[in-house]
């Protein structure tokens, strides 16, 4: 087999895994599900599904990722000496194509909002007219096509480079400077009269708002904003070398990844109740919002520009993940064969993501389940497909591998407690599976029925 590539540096590894976890998911959808989802409960599910679910799940990637140095498809087989197995890289690899087909047409709105404060046509707007300004730029058929293809010619030429040069450089100068301009963002929204209240909505939690579709929102919001379940994380921890501290790794990626979709909440939501805005506005929230609070403080549209550079470079960094395990599956890890995979993988994603960019403008009366081609690739991928893969993935690593070597495998780099491991050993062979099933059967109407079977 062809020599595994390798990352060049340790924070390297650490800002790449953080690069595919934060992006469209903390920044742009945890907002408005949250905001659908009724604010303070919705964030407390989010946050224990990221560390009792997540995290586990997260190290199992990066355990037998590493375990495997092979490919996402391949690993699993490799490591059960069966190669039946495969089918979970299988479906990772299919639901990221589906993921990235409707990624890359949100990618491309933040182009065009780009084109758009370039060309002077976001300054001093009202705040009405910033939410019907969105909905003129996504139902407008060529000019989203355009910028969804853009987005993808970009993946593409990075991804094609291999993944020291390209992923790499770019997550090492972009993450701490989003940081940055999200804590200027958040002191600015928190600024504004009546603040309080969206702060409160966020960290308050009302439990009479969730519901079981909700809680399945919270799953599939933790799992997505992780790149869970779909074996991306493995493929990025098989690049690693054994002296990688895993632990502390994903730790890390967990704790910038609640950070960043945290700021992004305090610093929408008091801008939303201070313009007396729809917390449930759904995908515009932040489009709308953003550029109201921005439009009121000195040099706004400059810090807004700066905004969403890296607003796009954070979905950037995401779809090169999403890409990457395709090409990694395709190509086998045979270098030889990554340019031209690259760009057959990148046309044929852009192809498929049409439909859903057309799913704003004119195929907006197209409904299939009740609801338009964008919200069920999403609702597909998110509340079905990654949280199914992530099920998969955890039966397989507790499961298939034995303990001791998992064990093993995650003290190489680093001193782990053993209390630490079992806990993670714990939660991912019983509470994971157990958590997965429960929030499906009960989004699916059937926990009434079952309960019913055994009264
Ligand atoms: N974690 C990314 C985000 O929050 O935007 C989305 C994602 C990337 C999901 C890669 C899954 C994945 F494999």
């Amino acid at each position: 087999m062809a020599q595994q590539e390798q990352w060049k540096s340790k924070i390297g590894f650490v800002l790449a895994a953080a690069g595919s976890a934060i992006g469209l998911g903390a920044i742009w959808k945890f907002p408005y599900v949250a905001g659908t989802g009724g604010g303070g409960a919705f964030l407390l599910l989010f946050l224990v599904f990221t560390l009792v679910l997540g995290m586990p799940l997260l190290l199992g990637e990066f355990m037998i990722g590493r375990m495997g140095q092979s490919n996402p498809v391949q690993t699993y087989g490799k490591l059960a000496l069966n190669p039946k197995w495969n089918f979970i890289g299988k479906l990772g690899v299919f639901t990221s194509f589906l993921l990235l087909s409707f990624y890359s047409v949100v990618g491309g709105w933040i182009i065009l909002y780009i084109v758009k404060l370039l060309s002077g046509g976001l300054a001093g707007l009202t705040q009405d007219q910033y939410g019907e300004l969105f909905g003129d730029i996504i139902s407008n058929p060529y000019p989203t096509i355009a910028a969804q293809l853009v987005f993808m010619l970009v993946t593409i030429l990075v991804v094609a480079q291999g993944i020291q040069k390209g992923i790499e450089l770019a997550s090492k100068v972009m993450m701490p400077a989003l940081l940055l301009l999200f804590l200027i963002l958040v002191i600015r929204s928190l600024s504004l009269d009546g603040a309080m209240e969206g702060v409160k909505f966020l960290l308050v939690p009302d439990f009479s708002k969730l519901t079981s579709e909700s809680i399945l929102f919270a799953l599939g919001q933790a799992f997505f904003t992780l790149s869970l379940g779909v074996s991306v994380m493995l493929t990025y921890a098989s690049y690693l070398p054994k002296t990688q501290n895993l632990p502390q790794s994903a730790i890390s990626i967990i704790i910038l990844n609640i950070v960043i979709a945290l700021l992004a909440g305090l610093a929408i939501f008091p801008g939303v109740f201070s313009f007396g805005m729809e917390p449930n506005a759904g995908p515009v929230l932040i489009f709308s919002v953003l550029p109201a609070v921005f439009a009121h403080m000195p040099f706004g549209m400059l810090f807004f520009l700066a905004f969403l550079l890296l607003f796009l470079f954070a979905a950037f960094t995401s779809a090169f993940s999403m890409i990457e395990i395709i090409v990694s599956a395709v190509t086998k890890n045979d270098a030889s064969k990554r340019k031209k995979s690259t760009w057959i993988i990148g046309m044929l994603i852009f192809i498929v993501g049409v439909p859903s960019c057309l799913s704003y403008g004119v195929l907006a009366d197209v409904h299939l389940f009740n609801k338009t081609i964008f919200d069920l690739m999403d609702y597909t991928v998110s509340n079905i497909l990654m949280p199914l893969g992530a099920l998969l993935i955890a039966i397989f690593v507790s499961r298939k591998i034995p303990r001791e070597d998992l064990f093993a495998e995650l003290k190489q780099g680093s001193n782990v407690r053993y209390t630490f491991f079992s806990i993670c050993y714990f939660l991912l062979k019983y509470i994971v599976p157990i958590a997965i099933i429960v929030v499906f059967l009960d989004a699916a109407g059937l926990s009434d029925w079952i309960i019913a079977l055994f009264k």
